[in-house]
């Protein structure tokens, strides 16, 4: 069910977030603050080590010594943690990985750093989602 309420805003403020739906193509106002309450939602669910979704991506170079071996052990010690992988070889040296990973946020924190640590990984991004409901 749908309930209104309405905000008071400094006008210098509104300004601004209207500019702002501008750019982000929201069509009203309404939408917008929903998905930033959700966002502050699942920001929390992270800060608070909830159980949270998440999507680590890396990227290495195969021929670095010993990183496939050791990307792997790593999975394979944060097992209950990984969802799914998907590796994908992007050129003859690049190969890119997509770990889908759930869990406690600071679990899922930990790996992303451990493989981030790797020596010959490019690039480590997670991806902090959640479903932003499981505030206590
Ligand atoms: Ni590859």
């Amino acid at each position: 069910m749908l309930r209104r309420f309405s905000i008071s805003l400094d006008e210098n403020l509104l300004e601004k977030f209207d500019k702002y739906l501008q750019i982000k193509k929201y069509t009203n106002r309404s939408e917008a603050i929903r998905d930033l309450i959700r966002d502050v939602f699942v920001k929390e669910e992270w800060e608070t080590d909830k159980e949270v979704f998440g999507v680590i991506t890396f990227i290495f170079d195969h021929h670095q010594p010993k990183i496939q071996e050791k990307i792997t052990e790593l999975q394979h010690d944060f097992n209950e943690h990984i969802v799914s992988a998907t590796h994908v070889h992007i050129d003859h040296h690049n190969c890119l990985e997509v770990v889908i990973v759930s869990g406690r946020a600071k679990n899922i924190r930990e790996l992303h750093e451990k493989i981030k640590a790797l020596r010959g990984l490019k690039n480590a991004n997670l991806i902090m989602s959640s479903t932003g409901t499981d505030l206590a």
